[in-house]
């Protein structure tokens, strides 16, 4: 009996696809498909995707080719799956010519041509409805966004929203967009969705108006520095029926995503212990060491660290407590311990204090760390006592990482999915509850 593979995302199944799959099929006696899972495809950069795996393996399973259908996951895995099923050819589209020599060591590699003008690409971009996006604010992480914005489809910057008339025109000029600086509700009325990337203390009201005004907000970190406020904002964009989301770019990384599950599978065991840091000197008059603007270690950095804390512990804490260092009205440093019934967890930030930036989760059996930045995750570790049991994961964290959220918030406007997994509303408001009760703390007593 001759086997044959070929690997494909197989979105939107087209006939290209179909067609690569019955010569394929031709090729000999029996037929194994393997399919990419979702997080293997977004970890090598494809972001756009429709069909999730289960749909991409039902529409792969009816054309009635494949004799056995298996899932792609990880780098290398061709070579694994050809030895481990005994494999005679591989075959892939022309689109491949020569990329896979490299498996003539392990079986004959086919290269059949491919279908002239058709590919998922085509069909993404032709059905794709273009939502018009506007950013406020046009400080250093709105200049990433645009560029970030480019690879993820359906999506177009089309505004930006500054009251300093110089920093939205220069930026508007730079990016090749239309300026507002008077009149917010103007700049609703231009576009679908918006981008907060304004100061900290800004946010409320602009997510607020955006929101009232039918907009989809994605809303930079921190989102609101107190529960109350996160709650209000999450329950009117659900009765409008519109998207809110806090653009705490780590939750949305493959990497990330990836060692969540993994946690929550068991791999450690019982997670007894969550530490996350986060430290960035920061020198000169610049808003973050500023009290008047919400400045400070806390405010700053304290949302991506609680959002891993939560992520694998939970809302349900039992008590917080801190310890900061503060100069000039601001923590420089801030150490926060999160307990919970079942567990501890802390995170240790700063912006005047230097300390290791990384992700450590303790459980029953094993740990996982992160190394600094974890917040950038591309690799993560699984470790044991017995370190032969140790495993490695990598993953590409592309560009700035910004793309990963951006992708997110339109699946979630285009699928008309109002809450995302990989940050629950719940989630955030516990975040916005632990950065309120710090803030209350700090103006009483000066610690
Ligand atoms: N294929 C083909 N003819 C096409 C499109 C794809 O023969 N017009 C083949 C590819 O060469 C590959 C398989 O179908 O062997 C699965 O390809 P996949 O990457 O899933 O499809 P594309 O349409 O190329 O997807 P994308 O545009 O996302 O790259």
């Amino acid at each position: 009996m001759i086997k044959v593979i070929t690997y494909g995302t197989y979105d939107l199944l087209h006939q290209g696809h179909i067609n690569l799959l019955q010569r394929a099929k031709k090729l000999g006696d029996y037929l194994i498909v393997g399919v990419t899972s979702d997080s293997f495809d977004k970890g090598r950069g494809k972001l756009n995707v429709r069909n999730n795996v289960l749909e991409r393996v039902e529409a792969v399973r009816a054309t009635g080719y494949p004799d056995e259908i298996i899932i792609e996951d990880y780098l290398g895995q061709k070579i694994d799956d050809i030895q481990k099923y005994d494999v005679d050819i591989f075959a892939i589209g022309s689109d491949w010519e020569g990329k896979f020599d490299y498996l003539n060591e392990y079986c004959k590699v086919v290269y059949l041509p491919r279908t002239k003008g058709v590919s998922s690409t085509m069909l993404r971009e032709v059905s794709q409805e273009v939502f018009k996006v506007g950013i406020v604010g046009s400080g250093r992480i709105a200049k990433r966004f645009v560029p970030e914005s480019k690879v993820v489809n359906g999506i177009e910057v089309a505004a930006v929203y500054n009251p300093n008339q110089e920093s939205a025109e220069a930026f508007a000029k730079h990016f090749d967009l239309k300026p507002f600086v008077e009149d917010y509700h103007l700049f609703l009325n231009e576009v679908d969705a918006v981008y907060i990337a304004s100061p900290h203390l800004t946010h409320y009201q602009y997510t607020k108006e955006a929101l009232y005004s039918g907009k989809h907000v994605l809303c930079e970190i921190p989102f609101v520095l107190s529960a109350s406020q996160a709650n209000e904002l999450y329950d009117y964009a659900e009765k409008q029926n519109l998207v809110l989301l806090e653009a705490s770019k780590t939750a949305y990384c493959p990497a990330f995503c990836h060692l969540t599950t993994l946690v929550k599978s068991g791999v450690i065991g019982d997670v007894v212990d969550v530490k996350a840091s986060l430290s960035k000197i920061m020198e000169g008059v610049t808003r973050e060491l500023d009290v008047a603007q919400a400045g400070g270690a806390m405010n700053e950095h304290a949302s991506l660290n609680l959002m891993a804390i939560i992520k694998l512990l939970g809302n349900d804490y039992s008590y917080v407590d801190f310890y900061s260092k503060v100069k000039n009205g601001v923590d420089i440093y801030t150490k926060a311990n999160i307990n919970y019934p079942h567990a501890t967890s802390s995170i240790t930030l700063g912006i005047g204090v230097k300390t290791e930036g990384n992700l450590v989760v303790s459980g029953t059996k094993g740990y996982i760390y992160v190394p600094a930045p974890w917040w950038l995750t591309s690799f993560f570790e699984v470790r044991y006592e017995d370190q032969t049991k140790n495993k490695k994961y990598f993953y590409s964290y592309d560009g700035e990482g910004l793309r990963y959220e951006i992708q997110e918030f339109v699946s979630m406007i285009v699928n008309y999915r109002r809450s995302s997994y990989k940050l629950r509303r719940r989630e955030c408001i516990t975040i916005a509850d632990i950065i309120e009760k710090f803030n209350k703390k700090i103006n009483y007593t000066e610690i």
